[in-house]
């Protein structure tokens, strides 16, 4: 049986208060994780808060963070460096839409932030739009995210997104993991994690409500 990663992406969204407030309920319910990896990516801000939620002797719960500096530390004003991002998360995105979009992040910038991982023993999950786009080199866990799905309440179909995860696979042998991520609810995530080349979801706007994202896991 394969396992399903589950992760949330909460994008630049909740303060403080907010954060607690999910992973107490969330915490508190019993949700049947066999098989499933579930990631949370906040903002940096509340890996601290988080943390301790994940070190139990039962940690199915993992973090990730939504960036990474391409570069090592040092004098780079704004940067969270891969040293310290793996003091508390596994995984980090790297190449979401939103990034190439508004921060202009391109295939050069992505490369380095994948390498700046790798030296931090950090999982990259990266983000592409199609199969058509690069991945970069040593990446196992890639995200097929098509860009009309985002955020639109239009999801791929699950037999596309099974195809174009085929065709990644193919493409680039490094690739162990493909998710899905677009427009994933509670009533469609089956068709997705079921499908035979898709390994999980990547999910933005379902997983802000606590509610919604465990009905997610408990529907894969
Ligand atoms: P969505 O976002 O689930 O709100 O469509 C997915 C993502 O951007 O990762």
């Amino acid at each position: 049986m394969k396992t399903i990663f589950i992760v949330a992406n909460w994008k630049s969204n909740k303060t403080t208060q907010e954060v607690h407030d999910w992973i107490e309920t969330f915490a508190n319910n019993q949700i049947q994780h066999e098989n499933k990896t579930i990631i949370i990516c906040p903002a940096f801000l509340f890996l601290p808060l988080l943390k301790p939620y994940t070190v139990t002797n039962d940690s199915f719960l993992k973090l990730g963070a939504q960036n990474i500096s391409p570069f090592d530390e040092g004098a780079y004003t704004g940067e969270v460096n891969g040293k310290q991002l793996k003091e508390f998360v596994n995984y980090v995105l790297i190449g979401h839409s939103e990034r190439r979009k508004f921060f202009h992040e391109d295939e050069k910038v992505l490369a380095a932030k994948v390498l700046q991982a790798k030296e931090n023993s950090l999982e990259s999950i990266y983000c592409v739009g199609s199969q058509d786009d690069a991945v970069a080199e040593g990446v196992k866990i890639v995200a097929y995210e098509p860009l009309e799905a985002i955020g639109s309440g239009k999801p791929d179909t699950a037999q596309n997104a099974n195809e174009v995860a085929r065709k990644i696979k193919e493409k680039n042998p490094h690739v162990l993991h493909v998710l899905y991520g677009g427009s994933v609810t509670a009533k469609n995530v089956l068709e997705f994690t079921k499908a035979e080349y898709l390994d999980g979801v990547l999910v933005g706007g379902a997983s802000l409500d606590v509610k919604a994202f465990t009905e997610i896991i408990e529907n894969t």
